[in-house]
C-alpha cells in the first residue's frame, strides 16, 4: 500500500447520529420532512452514532483505515445556520475529531451533507443567496475551530442531488418542485462554496479544501444521434452544469441556453463576478461514483426516478435499481483527468447496497458487495496506473443507515446494523476491505 494514499469510510450526520434535538441541536429540513411524513422513517435515532461514539471509533481502528469522511451537522454547532454557536455541538465533533487522531486516523469532514438549518429554509433556504453567506460563515468558523488537527475539507455533497431532488423532484427535503428554484438552489450552493473556500483559507491557511461532485455517466443507448445529443445533453444537466463552474469554465452555454429558451432560469440569477467566486481554486476533488445510465431521448433529465423505479432489482443492478458498472467508473476518472485536471482526485463514495443480514451463525456474507468493491478499486488501480490523479478512496458506508427517503430498507454498510437495537456486526465486506487495504 501506497503510504500516501487514503483508504476509508464514509457517513454523513443526519444518516447515521441520531440524537436530532440532542443537548441544543436545531432542526433540520431533513427533521422538518421526515417528521411532516414525507418519507416512512426518520433520523431521529439513526445509527445512535451519537451516543455510541466510542464503539464506532473502534469498529475504525478494527478495520485498519486511515481515514473517516464524517459530515458536521450545521444545526449541532449553530442551531438556527447563523447567530449564536452552540458549544455542546462543538463538543461532540471535539470528541469525533480528537478520538479519529488519537486512533491515527485523518478526519475529512464535510460542511454539509443536505441538513440545512430549517431556520434558514424559512428565510428562502438555497433558493436565496443570503443562504451562500451564511454557508461561508459557518464553514469560516468550523475551519478557524478545527485549524491544526483537520487539513482536509469538503465543503459540499453532491449540489446537484440537493437542487434537483430536494427543489425540481421534490422527494428529497426540502420537497420543493420547479426547475427555477432548482436552479436557483444549485447556483446559490456553488456561490456559497466558492466564498466558503476563500473564507476558510482566510482562517486557516494549511487547510487543503475541495468539494464532493457526484456524477453519472452518461452512456447514449443507441448509435443514433437522437441518443448521441439526448446524453450530451443529460451529461450537461448532471455532470457539466457542476463540473466546468468549479474548475473555471463558467456554466456549459449548450445548457445556459437550453434553460433560457425553456424559461427556466430566473432573469437576474447569476451576478457578475459570481463565476469567478465559484471558480476559487480547490486543492482536491472528491468525487462519488456508484453507476451510470443508457441515455435516450426519453431520458434526457429525468435519470433519478428512472433508476428508483427499477424494482425488484434485475441482475447486474444493485438493490437501488442501479447498474453495476466498473468500466464506466475507469472512463469517468479519466475524464476528470483529462477536462478539468484537478491536481488531486478523491474518490469520496463508492458503494453498494445489498440488503444481507446475519445467517444463523452470526455471519453478514455479502459477496456481492465484495465483487462490487473489488471490481471498483481494480478500475480505479488501472486508472491510477495510467496516470489519474487517484489519491484516497472511500466506501460507502461505514454503517447500514438512513437512506434518505428510501428509509432503512437500503443497506450500504460494511457493518450491518440492527436499527431496533444499534447492534453492530461487522460484515464479510468488513474483513475483505481490511485485507485489500493492507495488501
Ligand atoms: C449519495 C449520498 C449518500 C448516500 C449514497 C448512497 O448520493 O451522498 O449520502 O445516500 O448516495
Amino acid at each position: 500500500m501506497n503510504d500516501e494514499f487514503s483508504w476509508g469510510v464514509a457517513t454523513s450526520a443526519y444518516q447515521v447520529e441520531g440524537a436530532w434535538d440532542a443537548d441544543g441541536k436545531g432542526e433540520s429540513i431533513w427533521d422538518r420532512f421526515a417528521h411532516d411524513g414525507a418519507i416512512s422513517d426518520t433520523g431521529d435515532v439513526a445509527c445512535d452514532h451519537y451516543h455510541r461514539l466510542e464503539e464506532d471509533l473502534d469498529l475504525l481502528v478494527e478495520l485498519g483505515v486511515n481515514a473517516y469522511r464524517f459530515s458536521i451537522a450545521w444545526t449541532r454547532v449553530i442551531p438556527d445556520g447563523t447567530g449564536a454557536d452552540n458549544p455542546a455541538g462543538y463538543d461532540f465533533y471535539d470528541r469525533l475529531v480528537d478520538g479519529l487522531l488519537a486512533r491515527g486516523i485523518e478526519p475529512v469532514p464535510t460542511l454539509y451533507h443536505w441538513d440545512l438549518p430549517q431556520a434558514l429554509e424559512d428565510r428562502g433556504g438555497w433558493e436565496s443567496r443570503e443562504t451562500a453567506d451564511a454557508f461561508a460563515e459557518y464553514a469560516e468558523r468550523m475551519a478557524s475551530h478545527f485549524a491544526g488537527r483537520v487539513t482536509r475539507w469538503l465543503t459540499l455533497n453532491e449540489p446537484w442531488v440537493m437542487a434537483f431532488i430536494g427543489h425540481l423532484y421534490g422527494t428529497f427535503a426540502p420537497g420543493k418542485s420547479s426547475w427555477d428554484g432548482a436552479l436557483a438552489a444549485s447556483h446559490h450552493q456553488l456561490l456559497g462554496h466558492g466564498r466558503a473556500v476563500r473564507r476558510m483559507r482566510g482562517a486557516d491557511p494549511a487547510a487543503r479544501i475541495g468539494i464532493a461532485l457526484d456524477c453519472r455517466q452518461a452512456v447514449p443507448a443507441s448509435d443514433s444521434a437522437v441518443d448521441a445529443a439526448a446524453a450530451r445533453h443529460f451529461d450537461g444537466f448532471r455532470n457539466r452544469w457542476f463540473f466546468d463552474p468549479v474548475f473555471g469554465k463558467g456554466y456549459p452555454m449548450d445548457m445556459l441556453e437550453a434553460y433560457r429558451s425553456e424559461g427556466r432560469i430566473r432573469p437576474g440569477l447569476i451576478h457578475d463576478g459570481d463565476l469567478e467566486e465559484i471558480a476559487a481554486p480547490i486543492d482536491w476533488l472528491g468525487l462519488n461514483f456508484y453507476t451510470s445510465l443508457r441515455i435516450d431521448e426519453a431520458h434526457r433529465e429525468l435519470e433519478y426516478l428512472e433508476g428508483d423505479q427499477a424494482s425488484p432489482p434485475t441482475p447486474g443492478h444493485t438493490e437501488m435499481g442501479w447498474l453495476i458498472d466498473p468500466q464506466s467508473f475507469g472512463v469517468f476518472l479519466r475524464r476528470i483527468n483529462d477536462e478539468w485536471g484537478p491536481a488531486e482526485i478523491v474518490v469520496t463514495e463508492n458503494g453498494c447496497s445489498y440488503g444481507d443480514g446475519p445467517d444463523e451463525d452470526g455471519r453478514v456474507r455479502d459477496d456481492r458487495r465484495i465483487a462490487y468493491l473489488d471490481a471498483h478499486i481494480d478500475a480505479l488501480e488501472s486508472a491510477r496506473a495510467d496516470g489519474v490523479p487517484v489519491t484516497g478512496y472511500f466506501v460507502w458506508s461505514f454503517l447500514d443507515n438512513l437512506e434518505w427517503s428510501n428509509g432503512y430498507g437500503q443497506r450500504f454498510g460494511l457493518v450491518w446494523v440492527d436499527h431496533a437495537t444499534g447492534r453492530r456486526v461487522p460484515k464479510d465486506s468488513f474483513t475483505w476491505f481490511r485485507s485489500r487495504i493492507s495488501e
